[in-house]
């Protein structure tokens, strides 16, 4: 029997009520049942990239972020907009995850890109940079991304209200586990 693909969740917001982290459940939620999510709570506990840092024995918690992101088949990025791009928290954990370079723990990983904004533009600025920096990093982020705005009357409770962006939010998940698992 075939092992269930292994689904890291990188949440950019670190607030208890973040729309992201709803956003991110919802996601997990809508994997299909071929593959299982986890949310990572590692990112917050990176220290600040510093190339120093990145020796022969990096901080415990870098490595266990680099196992955490090199163990799964495909990733799922969901960053806020803050001040026009992605947060500082999420750029970090890519910047971990991208070295040591031809080694990276992020190399080739297929990664679905997710933002909630509560502004109607739906973290788009956002979005397209987590897209080119995972691309830089050396992941394969997928074309589509989704946005979800206006995100502080888009739930109902755990529950998605906008049906349109549910049903991107499905076409996402299936469409990322069944890219090619990187070796
Ligand atoms: C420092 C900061 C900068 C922000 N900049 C933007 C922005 O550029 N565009 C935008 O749509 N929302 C911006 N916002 C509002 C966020 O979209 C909003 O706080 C959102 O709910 C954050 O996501 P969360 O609910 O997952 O925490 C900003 C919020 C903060 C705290």
């Amino acid at each position: 029997m075939t092992r269930p693909l292994n689904v890291l969740v990188l949440v950019g917001s670190l607030r208890a009520d973040s729309a992201n982290r709803r956003l991110a459940d919802a996601a997990v939620a809508l994997l299909p049942g071929t593959a299982t999510g986890t949310i990572s709570q590692l990112p917050a506990l990176l220290p600040h990239y510093d190339q120093d840092l990145d020796a022969d024995a990096p901080p415990e918690s870098v490595r266990d972020f680099r196992d955490q992101v090199a163990a799964a088949d495909a990733l799922v990025v969901v960053t806020p907009e803050f001040n026009g791009s992605l947060p500082s928290v999420l750029k970090n954990a890519i910047d971990w995850a991208s070295r040591p370079r031809g080694a990276a723990a992020l190399a080739d990983k297929p990664v679905a890109v997710l933002g909630a904004s509560a502004s109607p533009r739906a973290a788009q600025w956002a979005r397209e940079d987590a897209r080119r920096v995972l691309a830089v990093a050396g992941a394969q982020p997928l074309e589509m991304t989704v946005g979800l705005g206006s995100s502080s009357t888009a739930f109902d409770g755990a529950e998605l209200t906008d049906t349109g962006v549910a049903e991107a939010l499905s076409e996402t998940m299936q469409r990322l586990v069944s890219q090619p698992v990187a070796a």
